[in-house]
């Protein structure tokens, strides 16, 4: 390949999507870019500002991240964290809850500093959660911002919890939940009447600023809406949609959540000519 027609990827057509065989060599990937962030700032004396889901997507990235921890000493002293979304109303302690499933998961078993973690909190009465979630939005700001926003995606296009209707100018809110949302929730809280009706969740326009953006899927359950939101219009009836417009975005899936996507082509070619990903193949 000659220099003229060499890949750049900033003159890609789609956002690139890498396919794995299996979910556990995505976990790999994903936590390999998280590892390379962190080293990166540490070298450079800065702190790495990351963005984390929750669900059982991520479950394998962290678990990754705990034995690159455990393992080669991947150090989490200058890491500083902001999970995306809780529902409203929960206990930290409860045992749904996303502070409860960010320790047990993840922040329990690495040196993260305490005082370096943020969870949007469940836990506060009605009225003062919009004030919460300007402070959320200013603590996002005063940390500098998010150097790396990992994303799920739910059935019903969700990124957080930014159910269908959600724009990109929407900050950190209460939003209530969709549908779909509460029948996958369902087998958490043991009957769908008890998942809550709520969330508080950072806005698509807060994902948008993130400096990098990783969307994490797998199974066959997300194949329809992983390719709506990487290849149909984007609408703000499809949150994760709203990626597309992002600059520095990659998908990372399974072959089964990939089953449903047009461009598989030119992902293939993607994966093959970047250096970056190809490293991995
Ligand atoms: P899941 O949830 O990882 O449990 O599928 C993803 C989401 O709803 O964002």
């Amino acid at each position: 390949m000659t220099d003229q027609v060499a890949f750049d990827i900033d003159k890609r057509s789609h956002v690139p999507v890498l396919i794995f065989d299996e979910p556990s060599e995505l976990a790999r990937q994903a936590a390999r870019q998280v590892r390379t962030l962190i080293e990166a700032k540490a070298a450079a004396g800065a702190r790495a500002i990351l963005g984390l889901p929750t669900g059982s997507t991520p479950i394998g990235v962290y678990q990754e991240l705990v034995r690159m921890h455990r393992e080669d000493g991947l150090d989490f002293s200058n890491v500083v964290t902001f999970n995306i979304d809780e529902y409203v109303p929960m206990q930290p302690d409860s045992l749904q809850s996303y502070h409860r499933f960010m320790h047990e998961n993840l922040f329990d078993h690495i040196n993260v500093p305490e005082g370096n973690i943020h969870i949007p909190r469940g836990d506060l009465p009605p009225e003062a959660m919009d004030q919460h979630a300007a402070e959320y939005e200013r603590a996002i700001q005063s940390a500098g911002g998010l150097d790396l926003l990992l994303l799920g995606i739910g059935r019903s296009g969700h990124i957080g919890f930014n159910e269908p209707g959600s724009t990109p100018e929407d900050r950190t809110r209460l939003i209530v939940l969709d549908e779909i949302t509460r029948k996958d929730a369902a087998s958490d809280f043991f009957e769908e009447k008890y998942v809550p009706r709520e969330a508080i969740t950072m806005g698509v326009g807060t994902i948008l600023d993130a400096r990098e953006l990783i969307l994490l899927a797998t199974g066959s359950a997300k194949a329809a809406i992983v390719a709506r939101a990487v290849e149909g219009p984007i609408t703000s009836m499809v949150s994760a949609s709203a990626i597309q417009l992002h600059p520095n975005c990659k998908v990372i899936v399974d072959e089964e959540a990939a089953a449903e996507l047009q461009g598989r082509h030119y992902y293939d070619f993607v994966f093959a000519n970047e250096p970056e990903w190809s490293a991995y193949r």
